[in-house]
């Protein structure tokens, strides 16, 4: 059996051409600079997270960040990685979501376990600048594994079943994607395209009843009550 399934997590090296990861991290950094740019703030600056303040760039979770959230590119690698992440997990699944930060020095993510959207996912390294960061497991088998990953480098986990985590970054920047599945055929299969009418819909369009998914070039359909979904 898969690593994946006894351990719930699966490293799995040069996934992403080093070619593709730079070209994410561009159009990443290039978005993460327009936003400093239009708001007249030094482009290699980041707004903390804050409740108070109307624009912060980090999240909740990691404050000391810079996030960001179904772009269409992450989500067009999310759609690009489909096959790879079917045969790896050996399942059909439908992509859900995108979503990826440059952690900053100081940054840490707390252990936690995903929402039911994150059945199935991977953790790619986009740019680690030479400091490879680890990311923790407490595997099913109850041991915790630190796992470094390289430019390129993946690793799949069960979101929804192992604790993961991240130590305090000495470092000062570090890009990192996640792109999430569920299984087709799972119980988790209303979340796909995490209840978006499409992929690169914004999350406001989230609904839960009555959908109606469109995903043209891919040969996705769904009907009206969800209740099946074609490839
Ligand atoms: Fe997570």
């Amino acid at each position: 059996m898969s690593e994946l399934y006894t351990k719930g997590y699966k490293v799995v090296r040069n996934a992403v051409s080093k070619k593709l990861t730079s070209f994410v991290a561009m159009q990443v950094n290039m978005q993460k600079d327009y936003e400093n740019f239009s708001r007249g703030l030094p482009l290699n600056s980041y707004v903390a997270w804050d409740p108070q303040q109307a624009f912060s760039q980090g999240d909740s979770q990691v404050p000391h960040a810079y996030s960001f959230h179904r772009t269409f590119c992450t989500e067009s690698l999310l759609m690009t990685m489909l096959p790879f992440m079917e045969s790896q997990t050996n399942k059909k699944l439908f992509p859900t979501y995108s979503y990826g930060r440059i952690y900053f020095q100081d940054a840490v993510l707390e252990i936690h376990k995903d929402r039911p959207s994150c059945e199935y996912s991977a953790t790619i390294a986009l740019e680690t600048n030479g400091q490879p960061w680890e990311i923790y497991f407490q595997g099913l088998d109850g041991k915790v594994n630190g796992v470094t990953l390289n430019d390129g480098d993946l690793c799949i986990y069960l979101g929804t079943q192992v604790h993961h985590w991240r130590e305090k970054l000495n470092g000062n920047k570090y890009m990192q994607l996640f792109l999430h599945y569920v299984d087709k055929n799972g119980p988790h299969a209303d979340w796909a395209f995490d209840k978006r009418p499409m992929l690169g819909a914004p999350t406001e369009t989230q609904k839960c009843e009555n959908m109606i998914h469109l995903q043209t070039g891919n040969n996705v359909k769904v009907n009206q009550n969800q209740q099946t979904l074609e490839w």
